[in-house]
């Protein structure tokens, strides 16, 4: 494998063969975690890994998938596989788009732009969270290839926000994402029990985990402490970017509703998905608004905890939108056979968010593109194993149980 990622270019050659060689090593997801776990302090990794509170509903996204299994058709000739989608009125090479996912330079240096890159290689959508550590403008000027999409939360700072959604508009990003989800932030005990609160501080606490993770040290010593470079100029004067993260988690609007959502449709004459929707009847306000889809979504486990899994959600959801606007599912999908189930079970296609950030933080932009084409290879592989020749087939005869 060869890296194309430019941070490769401050490593030694010697490490970054080391680096691309277990990463070829790597045959699934889980793999590519096990690499990621190894590089990262405890602190960072715990912060992509964990969940809310118990962490319930983190594995129940998990189990939800384990709980339905594939009753598959043979003597069907599964020569040829298509795994292309229409997705939002454009192609996508695969029924999988990258959901949004902050702060992923404390990981990898750039990991946004890797994966962003890594999302284009593939022939599918990314989704650049607002807390990002690469601009919405750096963003668009590295990946000019990929289908880009912004996820904006509605903030206090009304009027921040906005300017963000203008930005992302200006450097001709086609999907705006809302996440909804998250009227306050949720409580991840993982992350209090490592000090790793925001504003971002070493502590006697957390110390000895930084100190001990040499190839992140020399990551941040060649590289500098990553920003929040959407959100410079969130607070004036705020001069880190974890002070600044810090006033973005105080600063959701617990106040945004349905009228306000309106008022969004009407400013961004795009395609429009709401994120974090697990329930029918919101789904149907949604499609009313006029919005263009849903994200089927529990935040990966992060907010509330207890909600229900995402896979359980979807299949009343599909129900009551149908074909009104386009369904997407996020939460726990880590295989070809699970993309397979919730496509069966109503999706459109699927999103995923902790693969890319395991991929990404074992080896930058080349454990990103390997991250997807495990989901690839693994998608074709279920398809012909069950007799599905296209995604529309998935949709229309698999049976999933
Ligand atoms: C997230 N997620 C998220 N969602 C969002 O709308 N805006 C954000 O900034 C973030 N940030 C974020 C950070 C980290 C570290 C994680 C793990 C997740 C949620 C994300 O978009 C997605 O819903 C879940 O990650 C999907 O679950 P899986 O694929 O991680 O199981």
């Amino acid at each position: 494998m060869t890296p194309p990622d430019s941070t490769f270019s401050k490593i030694s050659p010697e490490a970054t063969r080391s680096m691309c060689r277990r990463v070829s090593n790597a045959y699934s997801i889980d793999d590519l975690r096990r690499l990621a776990k190894k590089r990262l302090p405890r602190a960072i990794y715990d912060f992509y890994d964990g969940g809310a509170e118990s962490e319930s509903t983190l594995r129940a996204n998990s189990t939800a998938f384990a709980q339905h299994v594939i009753q598959p058709r043979y003597l069907v000739n599964v020569e040829q596989i298509k795994t292309a989608v229409d997705l939002l009125g454009s192609p996508s090479a695969l029924p999988i788009a990258v959901s949004p996912t902050g702060g992923i330079g404390f990981g990898w240096p750039l990991g946004d732009t890797a994966i962003a890159r890594a999302a284009g290689a593939a022939g599918i959508p990314y989704t650049l969270p607002t807390s990002s550590t690469s601009s919405i403008e750096r963003v668009a000027h590295v990946a000019p290839g990929t289908r880009l999409w912004f996820q904006a939360y509605m903030l206090r700072k009304r009027e921040f926000t906005m300017s963000l959604i203008d930005r992302a508009f200006a450097a001709g990003y086609e999907v705006l994402v809302l996440t909804v989800d998250m009227p306050i932030g949720g409580k991840r005990e993982r992350d209090l029990r490592n000090d790793f609160g925001l504003p971002f501080k070493l502590t006697p606490r957390n110390l000895l985990d930084f100190a001990t993770s040499p190839a992140w040290v020399s990551s941040v010593l060649r590289h500098g402490m990553p920003q929040l470079e959407n959100l410079l100029g969130f607070t004036p004067d705020a001069v880190s970017s974890t002070t600044i993260a810090s006033s973005v988690g105080k600063n959701y609007d617990p106040a945004f509703d349905w009228d306000a959502l309106r008022q969004i449709r009407d400013r961004w004459p795009r395609k429009l998905l709401v994120k974090g929707i697990l329930h029918q009847d919101d789904a149907r306000l949604v499609a009313d608004a006029g919005c263009d889809g849903v994200i089927v979504s529990n935040h990966g486990g992060r907010q509330l905890d207890g909600a229900i899994a995402s896979l359980d959600a979807l299949g009343p959801i599909a129900e009551a939108v149908g074909d009104r606007i386009t369904v997407l599912l996020d939460g726990g999908v880590r295989r070809g056979a699970d993309i397979v189930k919730a496509i069966a079970m109503g999706a459109h296609a699927v999103m995923v968010g902790r693969p890319m950030l395991y991929g990404v933080c074992a080896a930058g932009e080349v454990g990103a593109r390997r991250a997807l084409s495990l989901l690839e290879e693994e998608l074709v592989r279920t398809m012909r194993l069950s007799g599905t020749r296209t995604i529309a087939e998935i949709r229309e005869g698999l049976l999933v149980r």
